[in-house]
């Protein structure tokens, strides 16, 4: 079976739309939705949306690819034996979802012995869908999408978020308050994977975040990579749960320096 990225994305494509649509009926139907269950604290929350919309992706993919590996938010890993995994993020943005805020995401990569070579990030609230291959480029709804040509750090609009762990979370804003003199502002949107895209669109000049998981980061990384950012982790790191940071080329340096000076890839001072 081919491991071709355009046929993986395509697959990726249509099966993020379709979860994408159950999403956006099941919370438009209510007016407040239901939390099913906590994860790492009290306000890390699933809904039934994020299960039966992981169901509903682990369904189409192994339906069309039945060799291929999952690692999915909600349910982790189911092994495969084709060399190629898929990694899910049903709702992004999953407390968006819960307070009703538009601005969620169904996020699905595709990666051939390890590697991230398609990824779609579907914001059915917006009906916004970004795309990208390993070396094709990156698309908003087909458009062609590239960074922000910002060369200086108090110029960017920086976004970031937060852990869900409050001594995490109280690093962050530590962090956070001597970033904010120093940028053109900060946003917390509330969903990686929206951030990523966000750089990839020039609507951020570049986004960091620690703390994340590979479903948060694995389409939106590629997707901001394919749009010319910088995706690195600090200290020479590969992006990962220390630190993800996406950003312009031309204020990365300075960024990430920044970000290093304060121990932004750390839980204590
Ligand atoms: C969260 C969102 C949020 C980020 C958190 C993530 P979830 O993912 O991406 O923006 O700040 O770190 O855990 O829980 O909504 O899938």
């Amino acid at each position: 079976m081919t491991a071709e990225p355009a046929a993986l994305l395509t697959l990726a494509e249509t099966t993020a739309r379709e979860a994408g649509a159950m999403v956006y009926q099941r919370r438009e139907a209510v007016e407040r939705m239901d939390v099913a269950a906590t994860k790492s604290t009290p306000t890390d929350v699933v809904t039934e949306s994020d299960t039966a919309a992981e169901a509903l992706i682990r369904d189409r993919l192994l339906a069309a690819r039945p060799d291929d590996g999952i690692l999915g938010e909600e349910d982790g890993r189911t092994a495969g034996s084709s060399g190629v995994d898929w990694v899910v993020d049903p709702i992004d943005g999953t407390v968006n979802y819960l307070y009703g805020l538009p601005h969620y995401a169904v996020s699905i990569a595709a990666r051939v012995d390890g590697v991230v070579v398609a990824g779609v990030v579907h914001n059915p609230a917006s009906g916004e869908t970004w795309t990208a291959t390993a070396g094709g480029g990156a698309y908003l709804d087909g458009r062609a999408i590239s960074v922000t040509g910002c060369d200086q750090l108090g110029m960017a609009m920086v976004g970031t978020g937060f852990g869900y762990d409050a001594q995490r979370r109280a690093r962050q804003a530590a962090v956070l308050l001597e970033l904010v003199p120093v940028v053109r502002d900060i946003r917390r949107a509330g969903a990686a994977s929206l951030d990523l895209c966000a750089v990839a669109a020039g609507r951020l000049d570049a986004y960091y975040e620690r703390g994340l998981q590979p479903w948060d980061v694995a389409a939106g990384a590629l997707i901001a990579e394919q749009a010319g950012a910088t995706v690195t982790g600090l200290h020479g790191a590969a992006p990962g749960e220390d630190l993800v940071l996406a950003s312009a080329p031309g204020v990365v340096d300075e960024l990430r320096s920044l970000l290093e000076r304060l121990g932004a890839d750390r839980d204590t001072p």
